[in-house]
């Protein structure tokens, strides 16, 4: 029998293009109550106002109800903006999707494992950083790795990773920790299922199988654009017209944000020691120079204000 993922009501912590793809397929598709935060109330009001966009298209596209977009949008409640973590007391699990960094992400796990139930599902939505690492910031300092506290406390600890635009990608990878418990697996693994995700399965490895993949390929198309092997429209049209790809690399880069592409880059390059993943100094540039691509209206391409 398939497991059952007993998820009634979701904490997504981060408003950003990912939390807010999360809450929407968690709300629609899963019927989950969403309580969502981001430390930023402009974010949180743009990005329920993408929502209502979205929830609007696909009525008038014929592809859900009035209704369903209506009870969708009556599931999403905004968490105060001090209460924070503390209004997730009740909440079944938890997806952070907050930015790349690790020290950022332990210490929002450190305050979710003080402030949350120990049944509480941790997962997070990391692109690439240690499973492992994070759910060992769940553990409080001096207490014995062996005893069951700590055991409980990091074997709730999960990497749920989705894809961005997530209304639309079809995938959801699904990370296991070192310390990651069976339970936990399965019931993240329903969950993912119930938002309409289909469920491939990662070791806990720099990058995971996804963006070991696809970081070295953009990566690398950045590095034909440092060498000047080919204009970026033929790098990108090559692979949009060569290998049907729906979009090229400079442009998937700079849709998924070149700032977040450097980062996985640079977990890849330090967590396997392997010059083969060197991040080009081209996008250490653009990084530096904040042409970040979609997100700050310029990267390689430039993006008309909305
Ligand atoms: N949110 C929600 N829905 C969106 C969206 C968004 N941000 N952007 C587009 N869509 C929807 C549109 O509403 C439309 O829906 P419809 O079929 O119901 O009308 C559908 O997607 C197609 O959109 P468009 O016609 O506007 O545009 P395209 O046909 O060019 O598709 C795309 C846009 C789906 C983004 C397509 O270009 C694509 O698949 N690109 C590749 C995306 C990709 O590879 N994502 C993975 C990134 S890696 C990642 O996320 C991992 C991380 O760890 C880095």
């Amino acid at each position: 029998m398939a497991a059952t993922h007993g998820i009634r009501t979701l904490g997504v912590l981060g408003a950003g293009q990912m939390g807010l793809g999360i809450a929407y397929v968690s709300a629609l598709h899963a019927r989950v109550a969403v309580r969502l935060y981001d430390r930023s109330p402009a974010q949180i009001q743009s990005g329920l106002k993408f929502m209502d966009k979205l929830l609007e298209k696909d009525v008038a596209k014929g592809k859900i109800s009035q209704t369903d977009a209506q009870e969708a949008k009556d599931r999403v409640q905004v968490v105060s903006e001090h209460a924070g973590v503390k209004d997730m007391r009740d909440v079944d699990m938890v997806v952070e999707a907050v930015s790349e960094n690790l020290s950022l992400k332990q210490n929002i796990f450190r305050e979710l494992s003080q402030e949350l139930s120990p049944n509480t599902i941790l997962a997070s939505n990391t692109s690439s950083i240690s499973l492992t690492k994070i759910a060992a910031a769940t553990v409080l300092e001096g207490l014995h790795a062996a005893s069951e506290e700590a055991r409980k406390s990091a074997a709730r600890v999960v990497g749920l990773h989705f894809f961005n635009p997530v209304p639309v990608m079809k995938l959801v990878e699904l990370i296991s920790a070192l310390q990651t418990s069976q339970e936990t697996l399965d019931r993240a693994r329903a969950f993912a299922a119930a938002c309409g995700k289909t469920v491939t399965v990662s070791k806990d490895v720099p990058g995971f199988v996804s963006n070991a993949l696809l970081m070295p390929f953009i990566n690398e198309a950045i590095m034909c654009l440092e060498k000047g092997t080919a204009t970026r429209d033929d790098i990108d049209t090559t692979l949009k017209l060569g290998m049907n790809h729906p979009m090229g690399p400079l442009q998937l880069g700079e849709f998924i944000g070149l700032d977040t592409c450097l980062a996985i880059q640079q977990t890849l390059y330090t967590g396997t020691g392997d010059s083969k993943y060197r991040p080009s100094i081209l996008l250490e540039r653009m990084v530096d120079a904040g042409w970040l691509g979609k997100k700050s209206g310029r990267g390689f391409y430039e993006y008309p204000s909305r």
